[in-house]
């Protein structure tokens, strides 16, 4: 993307998983690598971008962003999120994380030790960080990602819907979470785009662009 597509644009993104503590030692997470996310933020750095990036755990190299911020659970998330869109609001916001849903309520400072009694976990939900941000009076150019087992459209169209996004991208959890490649579907007010098959890298390009474009015809209306 030697293009400049996004010169001087500044893009705030979330990727990886988050880790919901359980006790000292033991959490709640998902299978999210981070690499669709890091491949994007890499997208928007060669597109010429300002990028600032939020990451939940994960092993990969993470790209040279401008600004890196690394955090465990969804409610620290949202607190760099909001820090950040407090300090200079930026233009688009790319929520690639796999947010956990639930975080226990009491977490053990200590380990919890086994008996032969069922253990009963008690969990309250996660606070919808893109939602907050999307409702927000001057939002930034949001785009969410749905990664989904089954209805991928229906789940995809009502996400889009709810959370007041101009662009949603949906994906097959079982083609997408930790591999290379997937295939991506957009859904934006224009209708339905679908990019083919390719690795995480080829797909990053081809968003960046797509989001370029979009962004650039809302500035404009
Ligand atoms: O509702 P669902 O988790 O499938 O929505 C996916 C989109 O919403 C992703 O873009 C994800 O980053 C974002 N999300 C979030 N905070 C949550 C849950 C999801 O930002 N608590």
């Amino acid at each position: 993307l030697s293009d400049g597509v996004m010169r001087g644009i500044d893009v705030l993104m979330t990727a990886g998983p988050t880790y919901e503590a359980i006790d000292a030692v033991r959490g709640i997470t998902n299978s999210s690598s981070g690499k669709m996310g890091y491949a994007l933020a890499q997208a928007a750095l060669d597109a010429g971008a300002t990028v600032t990036l939020v990451t939940g755990p994960s092993c990969l190299r993470v790209p040279a962003v401008n600004r890196l911020i690394r955090v465990m659970s969804a409610r620290e998330m949202l607190g760099a999120v909001e820090e950040v869109i407090d300090g200079k609001k930026p233009d688009i916001f790319i929520s690639v994380a796999a947010v956990a849903d639930y975080h226990a309520i009491n977490v053990e400072p200590g380990k919890i030790k086994k008996t032969d009694q069922k253990l009963v976990l008690e969990l309250t939900p996660n606070p919808d960080i893109l939602s907050k941000v999307a409702h927000l009076p001057k939002a930034p150019f949001c785009v969410g990602f749905a990664a989904e087992t089954d209805h991928l459209e229906k789940n995809a169209l009502r996400k889009r819907r709810h959370k007041k996004l101009p662009l949603l991208v949906a994906n097959w959890v079982q083609e997408a979470m930790g591999s290379d490649q997937t295939a991506l579907i957009l859904y934006d007010d224009a209708g339905k785009h679908i990019l083919e098959k390719a690795s995480k890298q080829i797909q990053a390009e081809r968003l960046i662009r797509h989001i370029a474009q979009l962004y650039a015809l809302q500035k404009h209306d």
